[in-house]
């Protein structure tokens, strides 16, 4: 741990050293030979270190660095899209001076496209915007379907009981939501007819376990109906799930506020993407897409929406995904500030905003489906039995 700490502070220390003295000069070099010596010192410990940097937190593999909390250099590099930065044993100095400069000019430069600024030399170093890791290759796997009669009272308690964990032990537990998606992919195909069961909010301060149910529903329904395998609608089932877990650091007061938000309050909740990412990574090594899609639902395809970002970045399908069905359950759902909207409203409104806010392919997808399917919409209370198709 303490290697990377230091490898970190000495990297931030050459890139200061880079911003001040001209390519040669004695201190920069002097810098560079710094921050190599301490990569090195780290990779005689770890082959392959990686580090992902979000918004005030940097993770060291899967634990977050406490140390760096507030250090500065982590907003900074995640802004100009170094949200996630690998090593492999063999890197070399020159390889470590590159990305130092390219780390440079991004910082420097107002806008760059950080697809084009990525075509480096081939480099024993990697990074870029927080992404998935290994091949996301496409694979199928039958769902079992059953025509059993369901209700959605066990999801919702485990998702209850799940939030309460992540709140106390800072932890996810993965295997029930996995468990909760993979159920919900099963009531899903009661019978032959695909079937979109979305919970009825019972209390306020039910949302967020009854909006995490149907915007997971709802993704793996678009994903399913755009064709993907059986294993990627689970996948963004999972992402759909827990995209609000960040909300869990979000203070109550703040949470169910019923009267305006004051720009702190603002400030607060638009904290929840960047923490539920930082909860998913430092409990689950493979389930990057989920934290990719909790870091990304809120950034619209025009640059607005939270986190903000200076760079032009492209967000995973999934995200893209996931911000319809998000705002989609939202409207449709009583809120304290206002009653829910009818769903055709609703679509209108995504369909206005389509290319703007949402990404074209999934809010013409989704309006699509919707209509289309709009007879396997059920919306039941939480003890009530699915009905059977
Ligand atoms: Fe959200
Ligand atoms: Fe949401």
């Amino acid at each position: 741990m303490s290697e990377a700490v230091a490898f970190l502070t000495a990297l931030a220390q050459a890139l200061s050293a880079l911003a001040l003295y001209p390519t040669g000069h004695a201190s920069r070099e002097r810098a560079i030979d710094g921050a190599y010596q301490h990569l090195l010192d780290l990779l005689a410990r770890d082959a392959s270190p990686e580090f992902s940097f979000l918004e005030d937190e940097v993770v060291y593999g899967a634990r977050p660095l406490r140390e760096l909390r507030d250090w500065d250099w982590n907003k900074r590099l995640s802004d100009v899209g170094i949200q996630r930065l690998q090593f492999d044993a063999t890197t070399t100095r020159p390889e470590l001076e590159d990305f130092l400069d390219e780390t440079m000019a991004r910082l420097t430069l107002k806008a760059i496209d950080t697809a084009e600024a990525r075509q480096m030399r081939p480099s024993g170093i990697r990074f870029g915007v927080l992404g998935i890791r290994g091949a996301d290759e496409l694979q199928t796997d039958e769902i079992t379907t059953a025509s059993l009669s369901y209700s959605l009272r066990d999801e919702a308690e485990t998702i209850r009981w799940l939030h309460r964990e992540v709140t106390e032990k800072n932890e996810l537990p993965l295997v029930e939501a996995e468990t909760v998606v993979r159920s919900l992919a099963v009531a899903m195909h009661g019978d032959e007819q695909m079937l979109m069961p979305l919970l009825k909010l019972r209390h306020y301060d039910e949302y967020t376990t009854t909006h995490s149910l149907n915007v997971s529903v709802l993704t793996m329904a678009l994903a399913e109906w755009l064709g993907l395998g059986d294993r990627d609608v689970r996948a963004f089932g999972i992402a759909g799930l827990l995209h609000d877990l960040g909300k869990v650091r979000i203070p109550y007061e703040v949470l169910h506020k019923t009267g305006t938000f004051t720009d702190d309050d603002r400030r607060v909740m638009s904290r929840h993407p960047a923490e539920g990412a930082n909860i998913i990574i430092t409990s689950a090594t493979d389930l990057d897409l989920a934290a990719v899609v909790a870091y990304e639902h809120h950034i619209m395809i025009n640059g607005g929406g939270y986190p903000s970002y200076r760079f032009k970045r492209k967000t995973h399908r999934a995200s893209r995904l996931v911000h319809v069905c998000d705002v989609y359950d939202a409207l449709r759902s009583d809120r304290p500030y206002r009653d829910a909207w009818p769903p055709g409203k609703v679509l209108a409104y995504i369909e206005e905003r389509s290319g703007h806010e949402f990404e074209g392919e999934a809010a013409h997808a989704f309006t699509r489906m919707m209509r289309e399917w709009e007879p396997q919409v059920t919306e039941v209370e939480e003890d009530e039995p699915l009905p059977q198709s």
